[in-house]
């Protein structure tokens, strides 16, 4: 069954030139890119974006790098897709978490310049691309 998720390409992403690579790594991968746009967030999408992170030390600090420059926003679809982008990202800590051959195993070291986000699980999935790409809300 198709599955929609939202990723994003961070700031740091963007600015280390990987916007391609990841992208060919989603595409390799079997998935498909049905919206893609870049951008650069401004705080209160980007406050929505981590509400769930509110209450943490590091939420000031995260909002303001995902804020800092352009990223790339994205739906990616494909069968599983949540999991299957999950998968090749790699584990939020890129050294202690995330294997080599992923996003993050390959190319990161810390855990908030990790290069990638994608959606955990399908009720985040609508949540964000209704908040990225309002035109493709469902529901
Ligand atoms: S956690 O710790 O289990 O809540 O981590 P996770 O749910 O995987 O994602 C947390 C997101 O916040 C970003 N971030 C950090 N996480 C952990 N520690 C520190 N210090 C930190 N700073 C920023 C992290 O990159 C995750 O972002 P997304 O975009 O969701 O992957």
């Amino acid at each position: 069954m198709t599955e929609r998720t939202l990723v994003l390409i961070k700031p740091d992403g963007v600015a280390r030139r990987f916007v391609g690579d990841i992208l060919a790594r989603v595409e390799r991968k079997g998935l498909s890119i049905s919206a893609l746009e870049m951008r650069t967030a401004d705080v209160d999408v980007a406050g929505k974006h981590y509400a769930e992170h509110a209450e943490r030390s590091f939420y000031p600090g995260l909002l303001n790098f995902i804020t800092s420059g352009p990223l790339v926003a994205a739906v990616v679809e494909g069968p599983r897709a949540i999991a299957a982008f999950r998968q090749i990202a790699g584990g939020t800590d890129p050294v202690e978490k995330a294997v080599p051959g992923t996003i993050r195993g390959d190319l990161a070291l810390d855990g908030q310049q990790n290069l990638v986000h994608g959606s955990d699980s399908v009720e985040s999935a609508e949540r964000e691309i209704a908040l990225w790409f309002p035109h493709l809300a469902r529901g």
